[in-house]
């Protein structure tokens, strides 16, 4: 099998494969479920890591303007954990984030000691604005939210 991970932008023949990598995460409360129709309408912010022409994981960028970034729906199937394809994507999408100039990146995860090494540092959710947590409306632990916010600033 080659190993080699090779990361590019998602297109609409990805959307099936990225909502299944997404699902078992999702089930497991580690991630937000994003429907098929959810990801093609967000397709422009999501990249796919490819080992051969097999994809192993996704992640998205998001631009709240203002320099503002969050990188989310981060998932490697469970076969390729701990091969380097997560620390791959997030690579790819802060590099994205900072042909943008001086920029922010957080993300909201379980993972702070994954995020941490790659350079990102905790913080209090209440330094975004509320309505960056817009997704955390239609999220199960919204009263009692135990995930990390970390950011780092780059460019
Ligand atoms: C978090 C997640 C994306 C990490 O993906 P991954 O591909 O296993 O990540 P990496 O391989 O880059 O890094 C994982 C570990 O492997 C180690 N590693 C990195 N490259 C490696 C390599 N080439 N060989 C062996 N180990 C390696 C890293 O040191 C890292 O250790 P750490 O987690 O203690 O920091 C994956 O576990 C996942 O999908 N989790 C569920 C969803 C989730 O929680 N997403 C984050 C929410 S934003």
């Amino acid at each position: 099998m080659p190993t080699e991970t090779r990361i590019r932008n998602a297109d609409e023949k990805d959307i099936y494969i990225i909502s299944e990598i997404l699902r078992p995460y999702a089930e497991n409360k580690l991630l937000l479920s994003r429907s098929p129709e959810d990801i093609l309408s967000h397709l422009k912010n999501f990249c796919v890591a490819l080992i051969g022409d097999k994809i192993a994981g996704c992640c998205a960028l998001r631009n709240y303007g203002n320099n503002l970034f969050e990188v989310r729906s981060l998932a490697v199937s469970s076969k390729f954990s701990n091969m380097g394809i997560g620390t791959k994507l997030v690579t790819f999408c802060m590099e994205k984030a900072a042909r943008n100039g001086k920029v922010k990146v957080f993300a909201l995860t379980y993972r702070s000691d994954f995020f941490e090494r790659l350079g990102f540092r905790k913080v209090q959710k209440s330094l975004f604005p509320e309505k960056i947590w817009s997704d955390c409306s239609v999220c199960s632990k919204k009263d009692n939210c135990d995930e990390d916010a970390l950011l780092i600033e780059i460019g």
